[in-house]
């Protein structure tokens, strides 16, 4: 079974509150997303390894240790994904961006791939996907389908809020991958929308509502 990280940070729950809030502005909501996904990036890079390196300071030679991550590439899921990737490469400017589109059936809930640009560059790359929501896991699921396709050596999932029914079905899918969360809700409501949630995530980052 693969990892599961569930943040439990003073300042993600600081974070949430001002996300969940449906009085929340746009700029305002685009702030909180790259606050989590900075603290999730933090927690994700835990697991990266490490190397020494000799570092030659103004007095002395000193090892230094540094991550040890050959080819880091970031998959933020359009359009909700988007606003994660400022967060995530301020502390890991060296990523590559790659995209995947995917839009969700309102009735079916069935999820359909509308763009995908991940080049064969990807091959051996460690990828971190990027979806503020993991609702139904069906987005989840078909992303990380698409990325190991491509030729991902390794992949960990990124959500700032997920229902347990998605995470459970990221999980039996693919056990290889892990998931970062910052916070678990209770469940989806009939419209596959994550219940307490934030409502559409997409529409609160671009100002679509
Ligand atoms: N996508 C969202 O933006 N919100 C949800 O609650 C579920 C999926």
């Amino acid at each position: 079974m693969s990892r599961l990280v569930v943040m439990n940070h003073p300042l993600v729950q600081e974070w949430m509150s001002v996300m969940r809030d449906k009085r929340t502005d746009t700029p305002m909501f685009r702030e909180a997303t790259n606050r989590i996904s900075e603290l999730l990036t933090l927690e994700v890079v835990k697991s990266f390894p490490q190397k020494a390196i000799v570092v030659e300071t103004p007095v002395a030679v000193t090892e230094c240790e540094v991550l040890n991550v050959a080819s880091l590439c970031l998959v933020p899921v359009l359009r909700a994904g988007l606003g994660m990737v400022e967060g995530c490469l301020r502390w890991l400017p060296f990523a590559s961006v790659r995209h995947v589109g995917l839009a969700r059936d309102e009735e079916t809930l069935q999820s359909s791939v509308y763009l995908t640009k991940l080049s064969a560059k990807l091959n051996g790359a460690h990828v971190l996907v990027l979806d503020p929501m993991l609702a139904t896991g069906g987005t989840g699921v078909e992303t990380i389908r698409m990325v190991k396709e491509h030729g991902a050596a390794s992949i960990q999932f990124m959500a700032i809020i997920a229902s347990p029914e998605g995470i459970k079905r990221v999980r039996e899918t693919y056990p290889d991958v892990d998931l970062y969360i910052a916070c678990v809700d209770d469940k989806l409501n009939d419209k596959g929308y994550i219940v307490p949630g934030l409502g559409d995530a997409g529409d609160r980052l671009f100002g679509t509502l």
